[in-house]
């Protein structure tokens, strides 16, 4: 069942949004060689608090932490923990954002430091894949099309697809129909209409797409241990566009890159 979403539904969404991206820019200041995942975990999880919302995913189904850390081959749902982020590092870092009862969901992986050259394209690839996906989010085209440009752009480039995890709807609850794959056929799936809310959430791995999913029934890895990027923005169909409703904008400053 997919909601369309009133004018104040969106509003509210529009401000969990927000502050979902804010915390993330406190994130990004403190990427750096020596600093502990669970520290990056603190700052957002006390970010949100002091900021009146609530940690959506801390608890959720068990979930320990206020951001899933995605470490090198982690692909997602990694835990916060006593790790220290090393040079040549990727971390990713999703967020989810619970404000006056509505969802705002991001995700960002950030290079600590110098990494490699070969892993430093596939964060931009990914990255960029994620707004090759958004653009075929108007009003009238299908999931399908946004599924099928992510997998073009990213296969023809030489890398793989996680199949296992998709961006999805989100408003009252985390995750609400439809199911946004990052693979499929042109055509297909739902029609996108004005006053729907998608999270599109490309997983981009550098070697194969299969991955493994840990004792804890958790953190994903890649089966290989090649690395995994990570990118999402929280989107309403307006007007018959896509109109992004998270921004990095928060993070590129803080890493000084806008
Ligand atoms: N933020 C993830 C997503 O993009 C979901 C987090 S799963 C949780 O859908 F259990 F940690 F909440
Ligand atoms: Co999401």
């Amino acid at each position: 069942m997919i909601y369309i979403k009133t004018p104040e539904e969106i509003e509210l969404t529009r401000a969990a949004c927000d502050l979902c991206s804010r915390t993330l820019g406190e994130v990004a200041r403190l990427i750096a060689p020596g600093v502990t995942t669970r520290k990056l975990d603190d700052i957002a999880r006390e970010f949100i608090l002091d900021n009146g919302g609530k940690p959506a995913c801390l608890g959720y189904h068990g979930f320990p932490g206020t951001l899933c850390i995605e470490v090198n081959d982690t692909v997602v749902h990694g835990f916060p923990s006593n790790y220290e982020l090393r040079e040549g590092d990727i971390v990713g870092t999703d967020c989810v954002v619970e404000l006056n009862g509505f969802h705002g969901d991001s995700c960002y992986t950030f290079a600590v430091g110098e990494i490699d050259p070969k892993t430093e394209r596939l964060l931009d690839i990914t990255f960029e894949s994620l707004y090759v996906g958004i653009e075929m989010a108007v009003a009238g085209n299908r999931v399908g099309d946004i599924s099928n440009a992510v997998q073009r752009f990213c296969e023809s480039n030489g890398y793989s697809v996680v199949r296992e995890m998709c961006g999805h709807g989100i408003g009252r609850e985390m995750h609400e129909d439809p199911e946004v794959p990052n693979y499929g056929r042109r055509g297909t799936g739902p029609v996108l209409q004005n006053g729907m809310l998608i999270c599109i959430e490309p997983m981009i791995n550098l070697g194969s797409r299969n991955i493994r999913i840990a004792q804890n029934g958790w953190e994903c890895r890649t089966r290989d241990h090649k690395p995994s990027a990570h990118y999402e923005h929280t989107l309403l169909i307006n007007n018959d566009e896509p109109e992004i409703l998270t921004t990095f904008d928060y993070i590129e400053s803080a890493l000084g890159i806008a």
